[in-house]
């Protein structure tokens, strides 16, 4: 398995593993695939990293910008993150996190933000933090990671490509 950034030409594989992976997910609308395009063609896909097997793509991970009403800058929202139903549960998404969250703390970005299961990304190091919002989530479901300086405070708003 090898992990590498979005080519030209791996949307197609990109948006099939997507679909794939939340099919059947009971908190999905299943527009996971709609935000990562809406994503990339507004420019706001940061980081894109895939996951190869062989010849195909296997798993896929989306970074993009949030906003935090304190002003604070250079935070990032994890997700959606997919791995093809096959080949789930062989540490594909854990690797795809890891990587990720080390190439945006290489690029300068002071924290992370990420919506879903916490005993999953409880793993990676996010924590729920009463300070961080996102306004309409059970703060349950909401984790923040400081990659450099302090953690963030306040209302937490993602790329409108979500708002689908
Ligand atoms: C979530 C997902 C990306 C994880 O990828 P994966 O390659 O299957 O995960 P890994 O093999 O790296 O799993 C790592 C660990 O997390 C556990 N895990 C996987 N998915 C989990 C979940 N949704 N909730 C809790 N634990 C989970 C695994 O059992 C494994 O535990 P272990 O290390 O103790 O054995 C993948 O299952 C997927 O695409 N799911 C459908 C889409 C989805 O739910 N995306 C995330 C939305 S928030």
């Amino acid at each position: 398995m090898m992990l590498r950034a979005e080519r030209p030409g791996d949307a197609a594989a990109i948006e099939a593993v997507t679909v794939a992976a939340f099919a059947d997910h009971p908190h999905s609308n299943q527009t996971e695939h709609i935000i990562v395009a809406r994503l990339r063609a507004e420019n706001a896909l940061t980081l894109s990293l895939v996951a190869e097997e062989g010849a195909g793509v296997v798993g896929h991970i989306a970074f993009s910008p949030v906003s935090i009403d304190d002003g604070t800058a250079d935070w990032y929202g994890l997700g959606p993150v997919s791995v093809a139903p096959e080949a789930q549960g062989k540490g594909i998404g854990s690797a795809l996190i890891r990587e990720g969250l080390q190439r945006l703390a290489a690029a300068g970005a002071k924290g992370c933000v990420v919506m879903g299961d916490p005993e999953f990304y409880k793993k990676f190091g996010f924590r729920n933090e009463e300070d961080v919002v996102f306004p309409g989530c059970a703060p349950q479901y909401f984790l923040a990671l400081a990659l450099s300086g302090p953690m963030a405070c306040g209302n937490v708003r993602y790329h409108e490509a979500f708002d689908c």
